[in-house]
This record gives C-alpha cells, structure tokens and sequence, in this order.
C-alpha cells in the first residue's frame, strides 16, 4: 500500500481578514503553505501529494510543493467538499486501502514526531485515527446570553487535529455517505463515526496550533521556532 497526503489549501481565511488567504502569509520568511509542505516532506518524503486549490487561487507558486510527486485538485465550497474532489482526483491512480493522511494547510506546526506516530499508529489499524489532545480548561456552557448554564465535564473530551488518516475505500465512502445523509461534516473522522467506525485518538502535541484568528500567526511563528526543527 502507498502513502498519499491530501492537503485542503482552499480556504478563503475570512477570520483571518487579512485580504487574501492565510495559507500565503508569511511565517518564517515564507508562506504558511510551504512551512507546512515542508513539515510534511521532512516526515514522509516519498509519499504522493495532492494539494486542494482554488481554481481561482492567483498566490500559489509550484515551487512551495518539496514532492516529487504531487498533482492538484479543485477546491470546493466547505472543506470536505475540496476533500471529496481530491479522493476523486487520486481514486484512478490508489487502491482501495492505501492510506490517506488529510492535513489542513493552516496546521505548519505538526511536528515529525507526531506525524510518524500517527502514520505507525494508524499502519495496522482496521479504521485509521487522527492526532488529538485531552481538553485542559475547564468547560463552560452559556445560556445564550453571556451568562454560564453548566460546567461541563471535560472527562474523555480531546481537541481533535488533523492529520487524519484513513484508508481511501473507507474515507471516501464514508465521506460520501455522510454528505448524501446530510451529516455535518468538520472532519474526516466525523465521516468515519458516521459511517458506524471508531476512529483511534493519537495523542499528539498541543501546540498543533490551527492558525485561525490574525493572533495565531505570531503563535505559531513562535512555536516553530521553540521546536527548532528544519522547516
Ligand atoms: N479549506 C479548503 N476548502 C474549503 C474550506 C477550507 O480546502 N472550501 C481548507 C483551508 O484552506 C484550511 C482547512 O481547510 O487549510 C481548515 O479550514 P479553516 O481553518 O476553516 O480555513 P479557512 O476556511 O480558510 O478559514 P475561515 O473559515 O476563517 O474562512
Ligand atoms: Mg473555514
């Protein structure tokens, strides 16, 4: 079986409101998309790319993509929607139960740590997983007006990351199952629940920072360099 990464780049960032997609915003002396790339690459560099863009992406420059083999595919309306067209880009070339890691491209600070973590962890498992960490503050619920209804218990809840990562069988059926049933869909693993799967939690580091809001670009300017690793 083969490793094939897909990597939502489609967004517009409008949280971020800087103009133009934050996935082109510089980070350390260059683009977020390629900080992340190069992440990824460091930690599997022989694996098949494929990049999710929009076609009317005027930004992006092929030389930020470090694989040798990658290709790219149409960005849709919400993420999954740019997933599913990637699964349908790569399905001519995969077999049914290679692995596909999806990562987000506002996440450059995975580390190649967790990244082979997850891919070992995910290797012999019969549904995949994804990287994920315990909730640490206490959790609130309001009562719709700025006010606390209950404290809720943060016993068995994770923050979920991505990657995720799946059989392409599994993924896209799952995927696509839950778009016909009009389940929501945030994640892959949503998808996989969905579908009747338990999906395995890797613990993976917190400062997996999903870069969001214009505050979080400093954060993860300053978490990349605190990790020290080639970019
Ligand atoms: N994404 C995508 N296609 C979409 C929407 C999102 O490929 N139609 C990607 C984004 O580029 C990002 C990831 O999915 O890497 C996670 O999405 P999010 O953090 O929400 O990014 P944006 O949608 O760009 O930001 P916002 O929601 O603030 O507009
Ligand atoms: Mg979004």
């Amino acid at each position: 079986t083969r490793l094939w990464l897909v990597v939502p780049a489609a967004g517009q960032g409008r949280r971020m409101g800087a103009g133009h997609p934050k996935q082109y915003l510089p980070l350390v002396g260059r683009p977020v998309l390629a900080c992340t790339l190069a992440r990824l690459h460091q930690a599997f560099p022989s694996a098949r790319l494929c990049l999710c863009l929009d076609p009317d992406d005027d930004h992006f420059d092929p030389a930020w993509v470090p694989f040798a083999d990658w290709r790219r595919s149409a960005g849709g309306a919400e993420r999954v929607d740019s997933v599913v067209n990637a699964l349908d880009a790569i399905a001519p070339e995969a077999a049914e139960d290679d692995l596909v890691l999806v990562h987000d491209v506002a996440r450059p600070c995975v580390t190649v740590d967790d990244l082979t973590r997850l891919l070992a962890a995910i290797a012999d498992d019969p549904v995949g997983g994804l990287l994920a960490a315990p909730v640490a503050d206490t959790m609130k619920r309001d009562d719709g007006d700025g006010r606390v209804r209950t404290t809720e218990s943060r016993e068995g809840l994770w923050h979920a990351f991505t990657p995720q990562g799946f059989r392409l069988g599994l993924l896209r059926r799952a995927l696509n199952d839950a778009l016909a049933r009009g389940v929501a869909v945030t994640d892959e693993a949503s998808a996989v629940e969905a579908a009747g799967y338990s999906p395995r939690l890797i613990s993976g580091r917190r400062d997996n920072l999903k870069i969001t809001h214009p505050e979080d670009l400093a954060l993860a300017a300053l978490i990349l360099s605190a990790q020290q690793q080639v970019l």
